[in-house]
């Protein structure tokens, strides 16, 4: 398919962790490329995804080889990430049957746990929305090597059902790159042990009489995709007493956007819902994949085409980290317990309150939306509903961590006198089958939700062979998205005679009278 090269070829490329400069380049010469990928009869260069790669001293030799240190780090060890072509055109991994793999590796010197096996790795396929080594990934093979360095030629086997897996979490049979991950997980290394990995040759090979590959195409036109900005919000450490804040305990915290198809922040008039989407335990805002990288992630392929095809009603969305104390990151392990439990405070008096301020959202309860996934989902639950009602009217609990009887749940609901008829317009809830950290509590709260007649709304679904991991809730996440914001005049009274006309005449009787006046006497975060 590829007869030529296209673009320019960098010979000696100055890489570090997340920058490349270019020492001196030209045009492709193949004949100069000793090394390179090679996909059925092309042979192209090595192609670092530069943001999706996490690695030191990463160096592109002379022979088209390229040579990185990778660090160890509590079973994440890094690696680097390739794009398959060099124009990131994407390959159908349908068409190939195996990947043979030559690299040299040798552990550094005093920078190796005396205790630790001899170096593994993990080739991990990067579908086309994957954002890096650590973003969308599908793990095709672990291998281990049999000395400290060495030489490896490897023929790793694609099984005839990897397509149908990428397919099942990333909806297409396209891959974007490879990574080469360094498996520091419970082989007895110390975080910060470094190895030194140098990729010689990549090569993938065609099943016999395969097809063509073919580019990739979800139907998209690039005006028809959304945006990904980042965004920092003043907020502080709400495990924090405030009487005894310090300026510690005051900060800016990160978060991820992502902007409809079409939106402009000079059009005020044009106003989108508010979705909310939160993490789990020990994870951060990154989790779920949004990125202004790549192709910025499987959730944004979602929203982008569920809105193109108009089953997902606009709106922003924010990814956040939901854990309110200061160490929450960024890129923070989200394992303070008390900060997850405090997260009402930032998310009611700071995170929703800035994003009001700074983007063109809706007013009213009616267009906002809380999910989350495991602890996130816990959350959602017990922050977003229990207190948040006022200001919540859709929420996703993902493989949710259910810390309340169900019972005990809704009589809380019933009896809070300021939730005084606000409705549940949508709950989603979804599990795999296989998920025995969610399993023992989730059927009866589901029952419980199920004849709630607080909740107008209500789905769930059960992923057969679910476990606690990602196809859950990124198919959680599709579901819900298609469910939310379309129950949009279910709080106003009057008869509704024009449903398309309606927008402007949305009411939402709480929206200025917040439930929790004394906390929020502090909140000047506003813009
Ligand atoms: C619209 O796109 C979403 C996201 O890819 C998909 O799940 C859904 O099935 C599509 N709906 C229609 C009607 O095509």
């Amino acid at each position: 398919m590829f007869k030529k090269l296209q673009g320019s070829f960098c010979w000696k490329l100055a890489l570090s962790v997340l920058s490349l400069s270019a020492v001196s380049c030209g045009p492709l010469n193949l004949e100069d490329v000793t090394y390179g990928i090679t996909l059925r009869d092309t042979k192209e260069k090595f192609n670092i995804f530069t943001d999706g790669s996490v690695a030191t001293n990463i160096e592109q030799l002379e022979d088209g080889s390229v040579s990185w240190v990778t660090t160890a780090a509590g079973g994440a060890g890094g690696g680097v990430a390739f794009y398959v072509k060099g124009n990131k055109e994407e390959i159908n991994i349908e068409n190939y049957e195996s990947i043979d793999l030559e690299m040299d590796y040798s552990v550094v010197e005093d920078k190796w746990s005396a205790e630790a096996m001899n170096p593994s790795f993990c080739m991990r396929i990067l579908p086309w929305d994957s954002t890096g080594m650590f973003g969308g990934y599908e793990d095709l093979e672990y291998f281990d090597t049999s000395s400290n360095s060495g030489s490896l030629t490897y023929n790793i086997k694609i099984p005839s059902d990897f397509s149908e897996k990428l397919k099942s979490s990333s909806d297409f049979d396209s891959v974007l790159g490879f990574a080469i991950k360094f498996n520091d997980y419970n082989r007895g290394n110390n975080d910060g042990d470094e190895l030194k990995v140098q990729l010689k040759n990549i090569k993938f090979n065609p099943k016999k009489d395969a097809a063509e590959d073919k580019a990739f195409d979800d139907g998209l036109t690039d005006s028809q995709r959304g945006t990904v900005v980042e965004i920092n919000y003043p907020t502080r450490d709400y495990t924090v007493n405030e009487a005894d804040l310090t300026d510690a305990d005051r900060y800016e915290k990160h978060a991820w956007v992502y902007l409809p198809a079409g939106y402009d922040a000079s059009d005020k008039e044009t106003e989108y819902p508010l979705f909310v989407l939160i993490h789990g335990f020990g994870q951060n805002e990154n989790t779920w994949g949004l990125s202004n990288k790549g192709r910025g992630g499987k959730i944004k392929g979602y929203m982008d085409r569920g809105m193109a095809n108009g089953s997902v009603e606009k709106f922003v969305l924010v990814v956040a980290t939901g854990v309110a104390s200061k160490n929450w990151g960024p890129n923070g392990l989200g394992t303070d317990i008390d900060g997850f439990y405090a997260f009402k405070g930032e998310l009611r008096d700071d995170l929703i309150p800035y994003v009001r301020a700074n983007f063109n959202i809706k007013e009213g309860r009616d267009n906002v939306a809380l999910s989350g996934l495991s602890m996130g989902g816990g959350q959602t639950f017990t922050i977003g509903i229990l207190e948040c009602l006022d200001l919540i009217s859709n929420f996703a609990g993902l493989s949710p961590a259910l810390f309340v009887e169900p019972a005990d749940f809704k009589a809380t609901i019933e009896g809070n006198k300021d939730f005084d008829g606000l409705m549940i317009h949508n709950l989603y809830m979804t599990t795999g089958d296989a998920d025995t950290l969610i399993l023992e509590k989730y059927p009866a709260f589901v029952e419980a939700m199920r004849d709630w007649d607080r909740i107008e709304n209500f789905k769930d679904y059960i992923f057969p062979g679910g476990t606690h991991d990602f196809p859950v809730w990124y198919k959680g996440f599709n579901d819900f998205i298609q469910m939310v914001f379309k129950n949009k005049n279910a709080e106003v009274v009057l008869p509704d005679i024009d449903a398309e006309s309606s927008d402007d005449a949305e009411i939402s009787v709480d929206a200025e009278n917040p439930v929790e006046a004394e906390d929020s006497a502090d909140d000047e975060n506003s813009d």
